[in-house]
């Protein structure tokens, strides 16, 4: 490899490609959370907890790619089962038998699955199930909560991050499309409610009533800013929802890397449907819609007629994600949440105890394995609450480029997670890097 050049300096290679890649996808990258500043950083490979950038230079890994990787990067394991199948083929048009393991470890470890069908994405498994309740109920309606993501289906990100002009009530958001050109009949279809405000659950779910067919949430919602989710809520969701005759949708996209059973298992919650994607899929692409039997139901042919909810896909559980996914799944027994939880204890304590040292005004939320950094002191409980300012925007944006500059990769809004091949050590490194990073003591985020 050629001598490390800083990653985001002018004559880096990465600065060369970005250049050259500017000419042929729009804005860059298909991806616009690779856009890091002043250019993405090209990876050439990952091993464990660590990536390398094609200028030679390393990173600890805080995000993996956005809490996907959970083993660690090339984990020997599915490396070698995902090698095994790859010298038997890819993808073919009929079925194979690695599907059917996938879906009954999720069965198994997954109190509230009963059946599950995969599909390529957390998107394509959140459309799934929106279209799964719709199905199910013979109603239109969604409600979901303001300012958290689910993935690009119109519905579901609806209100993911609307500006303050047009937040509306505090106690009933207004639902605002996120990308322009959204039929303005989604207005009709998606309610939306703020985190964590049973009273206001209760009320906006009565009030869309026989219209509602589900209410979507996720229980660590990173766009929400992580904050604990409240027992009042998930009951007022839970008991709201039944009361009206509409299904609950739990979004363990993300979250199912907080315990053996996924987080419905640490908070008692009881969904009648749930979307999966990221660790299943052990670093491949999936996604995977799971839940009660005579719901699910609505994905089965019926005899010559077609599904109520026709799915499928030309790489849907092609039998190398499978493979991967297994492989994966099977490490992590009870022992590894265990091992997850203290990595990511040690990371917020941490990061509690140098903020408090260095005596700012920043906070640490998350919980296992999971985090997210907040510039600011203010309770955290909703997306109002999270929401940066511009300011606090460019904070974080620095705090980025400068932890890029002591070998640690952090998303530019502060949400991170670790996995398992991450070490105490490299804790300490990523909490030492953070402290350092902090803003200079003149700036308004200190106390
Ligand atoms: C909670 C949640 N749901 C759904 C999705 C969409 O998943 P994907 O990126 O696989 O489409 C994400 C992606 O980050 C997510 O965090």
């Amino acid at each position: 490899m050629a001598q490390s050049s800083a990653s985001h300096s002018a004559d880096s290679l990465s600065a060369e490609l970005f250049d050259r890649a500017q000419r042929s996808i729009p804005g860059g990258a298909s991806r616009s959370t690779v856009l890091t500043s002043p250019h993405p950083i090209y990876i050439a490979e990952g091993e464990g907890a660590w990536i390398t950038d094609i200028d030679g230079n390393r990173y600890l890994d805080a995000n993996n790619n956005f809490t996907s990787i959970i083993c660690g990067h090339a984990d020997p394991v599915i490396d070698k089962a995902v090698r095994a199948q790859l010298g038997r083929g890819t993808a073919y048009s009929m079925a194979t038998s690695i599907e059917i393991e996938l879906a009954e470890l999720l069965v198994d470890r997954i109190a509230s699955i009963e059946q599950v069908r995969f599909c390529n994405s957390g998107t394509e498994a959140v459309m799934g199930a929106i279209k799964a309740a719709r199905a199910f109920t013979g109603r239109p309606l969604i409600v979901k909560i303001e300012g958290s993501y689910h993935g690009t289906y119109d519905h579901a990100e609806a209100s993911l991050d609307p500006h303050p002009n047009s937040w509306g009530d505090a106690k009933a958001p207004t639902t605002v499309a996120y990308a322009e050109g959204t039929p303005a009949s989604l207005n009709g279809e998606v309610a939306v409610i703020p985190f964590n405000d049973a009273e206001a659950a209760w009320a906006v779910i009565r009030d869309v009533g026989e219209r509602c067919a589900a209410v979507l949430f996720d229980p660590m919602p990173s766009r929400v800013g992580m904050p604990a989710i409240n027992q009042e809520f998930i009951a007022a969701i839970q008991g709201a929802a039944r009361e009206v005759g509409a299904l609950v949708i739990l979004d363990e996209v993300i979250s199912l890397r907080l315990a053996h059973g996924g987080a419905q298992q640490l908070h008692g919650i009881d969904p009648d449907i749930t979307a999966m994607a990221k660790i299943i899929g052990g670093g491949f692409p999936v996604g995977a819609v799971g839940g009660r039997a005579d719901v699910m139901t609505v994905f089965a042919k019926q005899g010559d007629a077609r599904a109520a909810v026709p799915s499928g896909g030309t790489f849907t559980a092609n039998p190398v994600t499978m493979t991967a996914g297994v492989a994966c799944m099977e490490q992590l027994d009870t022992a590894a949440f265990d091992q997850l939880n203290a990595i990511g204890d040690q990371c917020r304590a941490g990061l509690r105890a140098g903020f408090a040292d260095a005596d700012v005004a920043w906070q640490v939320t998350g919980a296992g394995s999971l985090f997210r950094i907040h510039p600011n002191d203010r309770p955290i409980s909703n997306f109002r609450d999270t929401r940066h300012s511009s300011d606090e925007a460019r904070v974080m944006a620095d705090l980025q480029r400068e932890l890029l500059t002591r070998e640690v990769y952090l998303s530019d809004y502060g949400m991170g997670c670790w996995n398992l091949a991450t070490t105490a050590d490299d804790i300490e490194l990523f909490v030492n890097a953070v402290i350092a990073s902090l803003p200079n003591p003149a700036a308004h985020f200190v106390r």
